[in-house]
């Protein structure tokens, strides 16, 4: 039997934050893979293997054949246990990722070697970087023409305000991809592409002081190119410092190609021995300690109608402290209410499995009554403490709502509510109309369909939906003392207000809200509510 503080000692809890087609499924199947918990290449829900994924989560991810939801995974790696928070992939679902990166301790980064930091890596990244967590990056497709590695670099120091390290330099790209130069052991390791699909990676290496040898291996030109840019990297990159590392300031970079599994357990291995194991979250009453402290956990996601047949909402909570038990009996806070954790289930890939005991640093799913909202923190009986709830992400996306049949009124109000209450959706009313025309907001315009369907399905309403132009939103921070029906607006601008009757403004321009600023003294925006 291990003890509490060794279980919780080896978690290493991570989300994979990249942009559509970097190759997130790719690597994620590759690390289960070296994990043992899939045997061959392709059992990963992805766009290929949608179609015949058995799945009984909501209907339109069935009809879509794309993920909607959040899964977590574990594997066994090295001694370590490892959860992935998988995130949902898709574009146009960036709001439960942006909340799944909240119950993550660190995030690896893959970005595709030919285009380099891209737009949701971006708004992935400002998420992460709010938490301070470590950020390990996986430059993925060198397999593929790559950008030049020194670009490469530059653009994530300059996009992102994040320092690079390289722990490894790859050697050409393409066609002319040879391998990569691990910097701290001097080694070669040279590139096959025979490694595809299999866990055993027999990858060769070569010392770089032994010229010989390194010239039969990667050639005259590769091996001179090799030496000019590592004696330019010693003297241009940033020192290794793990400390800097933790704190989020400093990006270990890695090379490879994820589909032909090359330098995938360099990366693997190497990251897990820089990532922390969970550490002290802050709560109301001070930083809770994982080990010294009984269960606690926050709630970051809750999925609705996983099962149609049974109806049910499943609210993710991530433990912060201690340990879970099957059948343990813990406080609601926000509520004051004890609850028996029923059905306590972990997603291993497409199965959920019912656990007996989780820790500090998992992810389990639960069974919501319909009590949990998100950022709701649960602990022991005789215990009191709240984490801080999770940020309001600014929706992108708006859209006029109106009911088809008004007799439904009260059906379309509780509907709307309850979606928004589970965060799916925002919602926002211009200033002079009642609930029977709603603006929406969502992160991601997929989610439009999602509150057609599930109003429908759910409620029984018929909506039409008018996408509206605006694109950025700022809350009023000090409606008392500004005239808010008055201000010297642009023509792009729309006054609403939002549930809870904050005021804020909709633009459609990204320079609108300074133009705003300017022309109001003394008026204060901010891009989230609070
Ligand atoms: P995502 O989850 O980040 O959206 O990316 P995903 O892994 O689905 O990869 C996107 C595409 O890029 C896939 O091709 C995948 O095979 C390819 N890919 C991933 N890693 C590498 C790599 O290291 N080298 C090369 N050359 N390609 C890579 P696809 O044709 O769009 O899909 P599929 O039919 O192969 O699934």
């Amino acid at each position: 039997m291990s003890s509490l503080q060794e279980e919780i000692g080896r978690r290493r809890t991570f989300a994979i934050i990249s942009h559509p087609d970097a190759g997130k499924t790719t690597l994620t199947e590759k690390f289960l893979l070296y994990g043992g918990a899939i045997n061959t290449a392709g059992s990963v829900k992805g766009k290929a293997t949608a179609k015949t994924a058995v799945s009984d989560w909501m209907e339109i991810e069935k009809q879509r054949g794309i993920s909607v939801t959040s899964s977590v995974l574990q594997f066994e790696y090295g001694g370590y246990c490892i959860n992935i928070l998988d995130t949902p992939g898709h574009q146009d679902f960036s709001e439960d990722t942006y909340r799944t990166l909240t119950a993550a301790d660190c995030a690896v980064m893959v970005i595709d070697g030919a285009r380099g930091v891209q737009a949701q890596t971006k708004k992935l990244f400002k998420v992460c970087a709010m938490s301070h967590i470590p950020i390990f990056t996986f430059i993925n497709k060198m397999d593929r023409d790559a950008l030049d590695t020194f670009e490469l670099l530059d653009d994530i120091e300059n996009n992102l305000g994040i320092d690079t390290c390289p722990i490894n330099w790859p050697i050409g790209s393409g066609k002319d991809f040879k391998g990569i130069f691990d910097r701290k052991s001097r080694q070669i390791i040279q590139y096959s592409d025979t490694q595809k699909g299999t866990r055993e990676g027999h990858e060769i290496a070569t010392d770089i002081d032994d010229k010989d040898a390194v010239i039969a291996h990667i050639g005259d030109d590769a091996c001179d190119k090799l030496t000019e840019e590592i004696d330019l990297l010693d003297g241009a990159s940033a020192e290794f410092d793990l400390e800097r590392v933790r704190k989020g300031q400093l990006t270990p970079v890695f090379f490879g190609s994820a589909l032909q599994n090359f330098g995938v357990e360099i990366f693997l291995r190497a990251f897990i021995g820089m990532a922390t194991p969970p550490t002290p979250r802050v709560a109301d009453i001070g930083p809770i300690d994982p080990v010294e402290h009984g269960f606690s956990a926050f709630i970051f996601k809750i999925q609705a109608n996983m099962n149609k047949a049974h109806r049910d909402r499943i609210a993710f909570m991530r433990i912060c402290s201690g340990k879970y038990e099957a059948g343990m009996e813990v406080k609601h806070v926000q509520s004051g209410r004890v609850q028996r954790l029923s059905q306590p289930q972990q997603l291993m890939a497409q199965q959920r499995k019912i656990l007996d005991e989780a820790y500090a640093g998992d992810v389990i799913g639960v069974f919501d009554p319909g009590l949990y909202r998100i950022g709701d923190t649960l602990c022991l009986k005789n215990d009191n403490l709240r984490y801080a709830g999770i940020p309001t992400f600014a929706p992108e996306h708006f859209a006029r709502v109106r009911q088809i049949d008004t007799m439904k009124r009260d059906q379309f109000v509780k509907g709307i509510r309850q979606i928004a209450q589970e965060g799916a959706i925002q919602v926002f009313q211009e200033y002079n109309t009642g609930m029977e025309e709603i603006i929406a907001g969502v992160v991601g315009v997929l989610q439009f369909d999602v509150l057609k369907f599930r109003l429908k399905s759910e409620y029984n309403v018929e909506i039409r939906l008018e996408e509206l132009p605006y694109e950025y939103i700022r809350w009023i921070e000090n409606p008392a003392e500004v005239d808010v029906q008055h201000l010297v607006g642009t023509t792009d601008m729309k006054l609403v207000k939002d549930m809870h009757d904050n005021p804020l403004l909709l633009f459609v321009n990204e320079w609108s809200p300074q133009m705003v600023l300017d022309r109001n003294k003394g008026l204060a925006l901010a891009e989230f509510s609070r």
